[in-house]
C-alpha cells in the first residue's frame, strides 16, 4: 500500500466513533462519492455487490425530520429506561435535529434467491463500515442508525424505493440510515468490552 503505516491502520480504525453533532458546512459531491466509492470496495457474498445507497440533501433531508421524529416516538421507551437522563435528551434532541446533519445515505440490500438472506445483509453492513471508516480519513463524522427501520416502509416510500421493480418483488430492504458531515462535537470514546467476545479453539 505504501501511503499508511500498520500504526495509522489501527489508528484510524480506533478513531472511529458515532458522530451526532455536525457542522453546517455542506460536504461536496466529490467527497461524498469518494466514501461511497471506498463502500463498494467491500467483500459481498458472490460477489453481488448487492448494497443500494441513496443520499438525502437540501429540502429532501429537512423533509426526513419529521420521518426522524416519528421514529423516536417509536424507540424513546426503552431508551428512557437504559439511558442517563442528560443522554437521553441528548438523543432526543438528535433525533429531532438529526445533529443538523447536511447529508442522510440510506443503505439497501437487494435479497434475492441466489444468495442466503444473511449474507446479502452482510455484505452491505460491511460496505457501511467501510464507509464509516472513509468519514474518519475524510475529516467527516457519521452515525450508523437502524431506527429508520422503525418506519421501514414509509421509508421506502419517502425515498421512491415502492416503485422499484425489486421492491415489487420484495426483494429489497432497508438496513439503515447513516447521517454524515463535518463533527462539531468530540464525545468521549465508546468502552469497548472484551470479556466472553472469543472463543479460541486449537
Ligand atoms: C446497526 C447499527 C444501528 C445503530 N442505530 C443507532 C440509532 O438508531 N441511533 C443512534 O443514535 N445510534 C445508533 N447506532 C450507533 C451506536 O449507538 C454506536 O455505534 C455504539 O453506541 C458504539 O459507539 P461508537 O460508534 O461511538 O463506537 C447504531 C449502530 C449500528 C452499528
Amino acid at each position: 500500500m505504501g501511503q499508511i503505516s500498520h500504526e495509522q491502520f489501527y489508528q484510524l480504525i480506533e478513531a472511529r466513533q458515532s458522530i451526532r453533532q455536525f457542522k453546517k458546512d455542506e460536504v461536496p459531491d466529490q467527497v461524498i462519492n469518494r466514501i461511497l466509492n471506498a463502500a463498494m470496495h467491500a467483500p459481498s457474498g458472490k460477489n453481488r455487490q448487492n448494497w443500494r445507497f441513496f443520499v438525502v440533501q437540501g429540502k429532501k433531508r429537512d423533509d426526513y425530520l419529521t420521518y426522524s421524529q416519528k421514529s423516536w416516538l417509536r424507540i424513546k421507551d426503552i431508551l428512557q429506561k437504559q439511558l442517563k437522563p442528560s443522554l437521553y435528551d441528548f438523543t432526543e434532541r438528535f433525533f429531532f435535529t438529526l445533529g443538523n446533519a447536511p447529508v442522510l445515505i440510506f443503505a439497501y440490500s437487494v435479497n434475492t434467491a441466489e444468495e442466503n438472506y444473511l449474507t446479502s445483509i452482510g455484505s452491505v453492513y460491511m460496505a457501511v463500515e467501510n464507509l464509516n471508516l472513509a468519514c474518519v480519513a475524510e475529516g467527516l463524522g457519521c452515525c450508523t442508525m437502524g431506527a429508520p427501520l422503525e418506519i421501514k416502509k414509509e421509508v421506502d416510500e419517502f425515498l421512491g424505493v415502492t416503485e422499484d421493480e425489486l421492491y415489487k418483488k420484495g426483494e429489497i430492504e432497508l438496513l439503515c440510515g447513516i447521517v454524515l458531515g463535518y463533527p462539531d462535537h468530540k464525545p468521549p470514546k465508546a468502552p469497548r468490552k472484551t470479556e466472553n467476545k472469543i472463543t479460541w479453539l486449537r
